[in-house]
């Protein structure tokens, strides 16, 4: 019988085996997935878990303080915060190819986490050794990287096929067999506060693959604006709920002419992506209401210096995936 309480005790009872008397670490993203995996981890094993988060630069606006503040609040949590910005920006310099930003973002995810690991031993020595990573993955993480049976590689997800190859940690994934909306009941069985449990998906590596191009602290600067600006009028109309999600895409290698004040531009693209969804296998492109996409192209053309120009994306998935890359 699938219910959430089964799949939480069973899941415990597995985690609790699988880690005996050593420590773990989890990296929370801000998102659904490895907040759940979190919570779910930390029932299992108390305080041997720590959470790691890494700040790679990638996030949105507000997103850090979200998850130093809302989640630890809610499950008291310990937590390490690693500031990798640099080194993340240095990584994927000059890089453009969607596959190669994924396991580049993969690949540093974990070597931060190895940092963070050395981190945790050292400040308790005698403590059992810390071997384990736990990852929100979810099944259609799996699926799509090409870790089901039978299915082609559509891209690495940064938790799945994005992991180095000489990874140290033994991975815990408790979700790994979960649809996203069990994933949200299995939250909130756990306790987990409706804004963490609803909150729309949010890829791991970030705005690292919504620059359609090389990666700059600029492009992110720019991107973080347009996608805050979008969010904001998403939710000041009441369409968070209605929206699987709806990526904001830079296209930084593209640029078109517009008139804006008194003369002539020559800037970037901005791409509104809103998809509706069941579990991301599959997805249409939400019939929104114009008004609220013309006060967004308004706004995003207005406040942010180099777009002069918005358009929507009306591709269904597939043939389009949810992200542009
Ligand atoms: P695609 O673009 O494959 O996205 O249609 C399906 C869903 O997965 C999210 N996504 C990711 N989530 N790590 C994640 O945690 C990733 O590497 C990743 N890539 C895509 C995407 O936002 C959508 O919800």
């Amino acid at each position: 019988d699938w219910t959430t309480g089964n799949v939480i005790e069973e899941q415990i009872e597995a985690i609790r085996a699988q880690v005996g008397e050593k420590r773990a670490i989890c990296g929370l993203s801000g998102g659904v997935d490895s907040a759940v995996a979190a919570a779910l981890v930390q029932k299992a094993i108390g305080s041997q878990l720590t959470c790691v988060y890494v700040d790679h630069g990638l996030m949105r606006k507000g997103e850090t303080e979200q998850v130093e503040k809302d989640f630890v609040a809610a499950t008291g949590v310990q937590l390490k915060v690693v500031d990798a910005q640099e080194r993340f920006l240095k990584a994927l310099a000059g890089v453009s190819d969607p596959e190669e930003k994924r396991k580049i973002i993969g690949r540093e995810f974990i070597r931060v986490f190895e940092q963070a690991q050395a981190e945790i031993v050292a400040e308790a020595p005698d403590d059992h050794p810390v071997e384990f990573l736990v990852q929100g993955t979810l099944y259609p993480d799996v699926v799509e990287s090409g870790g089901g049976t039978g299915t082609a590689n559509i891209k690495s997800h940064h938790n799945v096929g994005g992991l180095p190859e000489d990874l140290e940690f033994q991975l815990i994934e408790p979700l790994r067999k979960l649809f996203k909306d069990e994933v949200r009941m299995v939250g909130a069985e756990l306790g987990l506060p409706e804004e963490i449990v609803q909150r729309q998906p949010f890829p791991g590596p970030g705005l690292g693959i919504r620059i359609v191009g090389e990666v700059t602290k600029e492009r992110l600067d720019l991107l973080r604006e347009a996608d805050a600006i979008a969010r904001e009028e998403l939710t000041a109309a009441g369409l968070d709920r209605d929206i699987w999600q709806c990526p904001v895409v830079l296209l930084a290698d593209v640029r078109s002419v517009g008139v804006q004040g008194d003369g002539r531009t020559y800037g970037h693209p901005i791409v509104l992506r809103p998809v509706s969804s069941e579990d991301a296998m599959t997805a249409d492109w939400t019939r929104m209401p114009y008004d609220v996409l013309a006060k967004i192209s308004t706004r995003i053309t207005n406040e942010v210096k180099d777009v002069n120009r918005v358009v929507l994306d009306v591709t269904s998935k597939p043939p389009g995936t949810i992200e542009w890359e």
